[in-house]
C-alpha cells in the first residue's frame, strides 16, 4: 500500500490516487467495489490541491490532516465479520491440541467465564434468554449454561460448535478463537460483562494466560509462565523465543495513517504488502491463534511458521481485516472527564516545557507518520527495557495518544496505572521540573485526547 511508504503530512498526494487504483487492480472479483463510489471518490481527489513537493509541514501535535483515502465499506463490512467471527480454523490447536473444549465443558461456567475477563455479547442473547437472567432463573454456575451461550455465538472473541448428548445435556465438540477475544470489550449495559461490543477496545480484563493455562496438553512449567501474567496481559513472542516478558494488549483503534504497526513498528509494507496492521494480524493470526496460514520474517532469526495444512485461511482476509480495524475511530472522553480549562493549560506544557510534542507530533500525536521514524531502546521511561530486543525492529515507535484515556495502565509493560503516573515518570526520567499544578494540567490534557 503505496499510502505507508514514508506516509507525511501533506496537502495531497498522488500516491493516495496510486492506492486506489492498485487497490482495485488488486480487488478480488467477488469483492466489486461501487464503481459509482469509486469515480465519486476520483473526482474528489482530483480536486484537491496538489502539492508534491512532499515536504513535512511542521504541525502541532494533534492538528494536521493526513488526507487518508476513504476506507472501502463493502470491505470494511466483511472485515467486522472476520475480526469478530473468523477462527482461520484455529481451532485445529485450541481444540485439537490445548484441548479447551473440555476444559470448557467440564469446567468454565459463565461465572468462571467473567472472573477470567471473558465477556458477552447482549445482542446475541434472544428475549428469553434476557428475561431469564433477569429473574435470576439461569444457573450462571453450571458450565452447561457456557455452552447455551457459545450456541448462541454470544461469547466475545470464542466460536464453538455445540452438540447434544444422548441424555440431552450439551458437549462442546470443537472451539476456536477470534480477534475480538483480545480486542474488543462490551459496554456492560446489561450486567457486568455483559453488553455491546466496542470493537478495537483492548480488553484488559481478560487473562488470556489463565485461560491457556488450564489446558492439560501443557506441562507445569509452562502453565506457570501463562498464568503469571495477569489481566489485559500477553506475550506474542513466548512461544518464539521462549523468553517471558509480555505486554499490554493494546487497541486496535485509531490506527489510521500509521505506516508502521506495533509497540515496535515491526509491521510494514516492506513486510507485508497488505499494509502494517496486516503484517501484525498475520504474525498473530498464524504464530498464535494457530490459524492456518502462512509467516515468515527474516529480521526474528528467520523464522517462518507454516500452519497451511493445504489450506491458507489467512492471506486473502487481511486487506478486509485491516480496513475494519482502520475504521474504528479512537473513542472520544466521555463528557466531564476532565477538567478544560487545565486541560488547555497542559496543551502547552506538552508542546512546551513537558517537551512530548518533540516525539508526540502530527494528528495522530506520534512521530512515525514521518517516514516511519523509530526510537532507540532508551526512548521508552518504561519501567521494563527488554521487551524492545525481542522484536524485528529493535526499536520503538511512538504510541498514539488519541483515546489514551480509555486503556490504562499504561507503556508496553503496563507500569504507569494512570496518566498522572505517566507525567510523574516522564517529569523524573526527562528532569522537566514540573511543578505540581502543571503535571496536574498536562495530565487533564492527556485526558482530553
Ligand atoms: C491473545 C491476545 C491477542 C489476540 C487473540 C490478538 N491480539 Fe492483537 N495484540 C495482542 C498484543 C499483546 C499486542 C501487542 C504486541 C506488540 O506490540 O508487541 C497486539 C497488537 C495488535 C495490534 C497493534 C496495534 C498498534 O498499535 O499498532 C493490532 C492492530 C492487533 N493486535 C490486531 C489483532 C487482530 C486483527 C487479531 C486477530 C488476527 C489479533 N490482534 C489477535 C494480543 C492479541
Ligand atoms: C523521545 C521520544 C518521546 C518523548 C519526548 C515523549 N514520549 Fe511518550 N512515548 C514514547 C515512546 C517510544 C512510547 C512507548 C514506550 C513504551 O510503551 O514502552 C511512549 C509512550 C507514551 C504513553 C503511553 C501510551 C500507551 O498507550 O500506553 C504516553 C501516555 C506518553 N508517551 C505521553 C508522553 C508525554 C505526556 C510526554 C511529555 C511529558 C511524552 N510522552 C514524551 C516516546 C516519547
Amino acid at each position: 500500500m503505496d499510502v505507508f511508504k514514508g506516509l507525511k503530512v501533506m496537502k495531497s498526494t498522488n500516491s493516495i490516487e496510486k492506492l486506489i487504483i492498485n487497490n482495485l487492480i488488486n480487488m478480488k472479483t467477488n469483492r466489486i467495489i461501487n464503481t459509482i463510489g469509486i469515480l465519486i471518490l476520483i473526482v474528489t481527489l482530483s480536486s484537491c490541491d496538489k502539492d508534491d513537493s512532499g515536504d513535512i509541514v511542521p504541525i502541532p501535535p494533534g492538528s494536521g490532516d493526513l488526507n487518508l483515502p476513504p476506507l472501502n465499506p463493502q470491505l470494511v463490512a466483511e472485515g467486522k465479520d472476520i475480526f469478530r467471527y473468523d477462527t482461520f480454523g484455529d481451532e485445529t490447536f485450541w481444540t485439537d491440541v490445548l484441548q479447551m473444549n473440555q476444559v470448557i465443558e467440564t469446567a468454565v461456567s459463565p461465572a468462571t467465564a467473567l472472573a477470567v475477563g471473558l465477556k458477552v455479547d447482549a445482542s446475541a442473547l434472544p428475549d428469553a434468554v434476557v428475561e431469564a437472567i433477569q429473574n435470576g432463573e439461569v444457573d450462571l454456575n453450571d458450565p452447561q449454561t457456557t455452552l447455551v451461550l457459545l450456541q448462541l455465538n454470544a461469547v466475545v472473541g470464542v466460536q464453538g460448535e455445540v452438540s447434544q448428548n444422548t441424555d440431552g445435556t450439551l458437549k462442546l465438540d470443537r472451539m476456536g478463537i477470534t480477534c475480538a477475544l483480545c480486542h474488543s470489550t462490551v459496554d456492560n449495559s446489561f450486567a457486568p460483562g455483559i453488553g455491546s461490543r466496542l470493537d478495537g477496545w483492548p480488553n484488559r480484563d481478560l487473562n488470556p494466560g489463565l485461560i491457556i493455562s488450564l489446558s492439560p496438553a501443557l506441562d507445569q512449567a509452562t502453565k506457570d509462565v501463562y498464568a503469571s501474567w495477569g489481566p489485559g496481559i500477553y506475550d506474542p513472542r513466548f512461544n518464539h523465543d521462549g523468553l517471558n516478558n509480555p505486554v499490554v494488549i493494546p487497541p486496535a483503534y485509531g490506527l489510521y495513517g500509521l505506516p508502521k504497526a506495533i509497540f515496535t513498528g515491526d509491521g510494514d509494507v516492506e513486510h507485508e504488502p497488505a499494509g502494517p496492521v496486516a503484517y501484525w494480524n498475520r504474525y498473530v493470526a498464524v504464530t498464535q491463534m494457530h490459524g492456518h496460514g502462512y509467516f515468515a520474517d527474516e529480521r526474528l532469526d528467520n523464522w517462518i511458521v507454516d500452519y497451511r495444512e493445504g489450506d491458507d485461511l489467512v492471506t486473502d482476509k487481511l486487506p478486509a481485516l485491516q480496513a475494519y480495524q482502520f475504521s474504528i475511530s479512537a473513542p472520544t472522553p466521555p463528557a466531564g472527564s476532565f477538567d478544560a480549562t487545565a486541560a488547555a493549560r497542559g496543551k502547552a506544557l506538552f508542546s512546551g516545557k513537558g517537551q512530548c510534542a518533540t516525539c508526540h507530533s502530527g494528528p495522530l500525536f506520534t512521530d512515525v507518520i514521518d517516514g516511519g521514524k523509530l526510537h532507540p531502546q532508551s526512548a521508552s521511561v518504561a519501567v521494563d527495557k527488554d521487551y524492545v530486543k525481542r522484536s524485528a525492529t529493535k526499536q520503538w515507535r511512538v504510541t498514539p495518544l488519541k483515546g489514551i484515556w480509555q486503556h490504562p495502565p499504561y507503556f508496553h509493560d503496563g507500569s504507569a496505572t494512570t496518566l498522572a503516573d505517566v507525567v510523574t515518570r516522564y517529569n523524573q526520567m526527562n528532569n522537566l521540573g514540573l511543578s505540581n499544578t502543571e503535571k496536574s494540567d498536562l495530565t487533564e490534557y492527556l485526558k482530553s485526547l
